[in-house]
């Protein structure tokens, strides 16, 4: 059985949930980075004010001096011994966590984070990174991805679902925004590691996406 594995890939391509899925069936435990670096975001913005740090490396790494992410079992995060599962999933610290995740100090002490809670093992960790910067030696590396038009509709249905009115053309040219983002930013770019499988989720279910993984993670 793969001990560590590694999923990277887009915005919206399903990780978060086929991760925590893997994870529940192996009894292993899902890392999400991304929550790492909204979290970072939200103390900036608590602490310096939105509009205040974005481009000033000195500040967020003031900031980064006493920070204390954790996260539990069950997914919930905590800043600073608060819960702020749900704080750091709003549009403000999602357009924050994008200008974290250029700076190189933030990144630095993040992956230094991430690569201890992986260190026992069974883990499964999630981001953009992950296979070819934080775990370069994961047993299992996978590249997730599905066409932005699909990403938008799962990402359309799941704000309808919530009862917010939204606009599928929107929703597809923010996608398309921050893929270009995460792909072309300088540090630690979204990319494919050269020994990760690729996953293209487009026309695949949930399921169809987890037991390609699990029998992947199970294979010698
Ligand atoms: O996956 P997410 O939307 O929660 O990620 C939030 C932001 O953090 C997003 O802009 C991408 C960035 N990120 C990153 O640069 N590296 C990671 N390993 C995880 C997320």
């Amino acid at each position: 059985m793969k001990k560590i594995i590694a999923v990277d890939g887009p915005a919206g391509a399903g990780k978060s949930t086929v991760s925590k899925i893997v994870a529940a069936r192996l009894g292993y435990t899902y890392i999400d980075t991304g929550a790492m670096y909204r979290a970072v975001a939200l103390k900036c913005n608590e602490e310096l004010g939105i509009g205040n740090w974005e481009r000033n490396e000195d500040l967020m790494a003031e900031v980064l001096r006493n920070v204390d992410i954790k996260l539990d079992e069950s997914g919930k995060v905590f800043l600073d011994g608060r819960e702020v599962t749900k704080e750091i999933r709003t549009p403000e610290v999602s357009r924050g966590a994008s200008d974290v995740a250029k700076s190189g100090i933030v990144r630095k002490r993040l992956t230094e984070l991430q690569r201890d809670m992986a260190r026992l093992g069974k883990v499964i960790m999630d981001g953009r990174d992950i296979g070819t910067q934080v775990l370069p030696n994961a047993d299992l590396k996978i590249f997730l991805t599905a066409s932005v038009e699909e990403r938008a509709r799962r990402r359309f249905d799941e704000l309808k679902a919530k009862g917010l009115t939204v606009d599928l053309a929107q929703i597809e040219k923010e996608i398309s925004l921050r893929d270009k983002q995460d792909s072309e930013r300088e540090i630690a770019p979204l990319a494919q590691a050269e020994d990760a499988v690729l996953l293209d989720s487009t026309s695949l279910t949930i399921e169809e996406v987890v037991e390609k993984i699990l029998q992947l993670a199970k294979e010698n």
